[in-house]
């Protein structure tokens, strides 16, 4: 049976979001963890060493020599020319060090098919700034020959301890009384944060490389899951307003490796979602009581 044993995780951005909680959970496995952290100041578990990157690629090339992982989880936002020599300098060093490297990228990255479905068969083509860097690291990969992993998601949902995650700030600004205009035309299929961090520890352990899908399985457009979700705190829905401008973006991923490889256990829908995010502590605060 595949175990973290022996598994060294060294996860870049570990003061993000995805990169918080996957530090948070791998810590109560058997695998040794590191996180880079570039400019904030989180505190992290005792367990896992943490290096200060000042964002320098040569502290990246000490990092790594001197933790030795064996897998690499690159979470870092930053997409400029830094951000991509980054990412080259990582993919060399995962050949030098036989690292599987796994690269955080987006369904942005497939923004410009139109009129496709998204599966993880078509390799990346954006036209959008973010989804083009997304790509274009992609591409960096596909010519490489390590062993390497793209994840490709659209928006997660959830909390994290030490920053305002989306929900939150929404959940804010509807406790305000605030309107949260919304672009026609986005459409995405959501999972929490939480979720894929779980399908991730199991794609580290079984060490899956190619490029893997998350997502639920329905989709909707941004407006009706935002609607959706001001309703189950019990605010009015018409908070949530649909400004003209149509997007027409479609952010639905098929993830069908992750389904049929672990038998639907992240097969879920975009309602079980949203009745995640009303069972996380710090977020039934904002839920109005009738
Ligand atoms: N969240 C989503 O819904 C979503 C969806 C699709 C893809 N992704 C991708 O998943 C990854 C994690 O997302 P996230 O939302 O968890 O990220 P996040 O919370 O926004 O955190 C971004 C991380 O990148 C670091 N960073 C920011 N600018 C940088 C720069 N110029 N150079 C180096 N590091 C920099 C930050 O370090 P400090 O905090 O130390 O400054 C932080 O650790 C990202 O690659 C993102 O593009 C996220």
């Amino acid at each position: 049976m595949n175990s973290f044993n022996n598994k060294r995780v060294l996860v870049l951005g570990a003061s993000s979001w995805l990169g918080y909680l996957l530090v948070e959970k791998l810590g109560s496995t058997s695998a040794s963890v590191a996180g880079t952290v570039f400019k904030s100041n989180v505190i992290f578990p005792e367990s896992i060493e943490i290096f200060r990157t000042e964002n320098s690629k040569d502290n990246y090339d000490k990092i790594i020599k001197s933790f030795k992982p064996t897998v690499i989880v690159n979470f870092l936002r930053g997409e400029d020319k830094e951000g991509f020599e980054l990412h080259q300098k990582i993919i060399t060093l995962s050949k030098d060090f036989n690292i599987h490297y796994i690269y955080a990228s987006s369904v942005l990255a497939l923004d410009g098919y139109k009129n496709k479905k998204l599966t993880e068969s078509l390799e990346a083509k954006s036209v959008s700034p973010y989804g083009i860097f997304k790509a274009n690291c992609e591409r960096e990969l596909y010519k490489s020959s390590i062993l390497w992993t793209v994840l490709r998601f659209s928006s997660v949902q959830g909390w994290v301890s030490h920053k305002p995650t989306r929900n939150q700030v929404f959940l804010e600004k509807l406790a305000n009384n605030l309107i949260v205009n919304v672009d026609r035309g986005v459409k995405q299929n959501r999972i929490l944060a939480t979720l894929l961090i779980e399908g991730l520890l199991d794609l580290i352990k079984d060490k899956v490389t190619g490029i893997i899908h998350f997502g639920a399985k329905d989709a909707s457009e941004e407006y009706v899951f935002l609607q959706k979700q001001a309703q189950l705190f019990g605010f009015n829905k018409d908070l949530v307003q649909l400004v003209d401008m149509d997007r027409n973006v479609n952010l639905v991923a098929i993830p069908e490796k992750m389904y049929q490889l672990y038998n639907g256990k992240y097969k879920v829908s975009e309602d079980k979602t949203l009745q995640g995010l009303l069972e996380i502590e710090a977020l039934k605060a904002f839920k109005i009581r009738k």
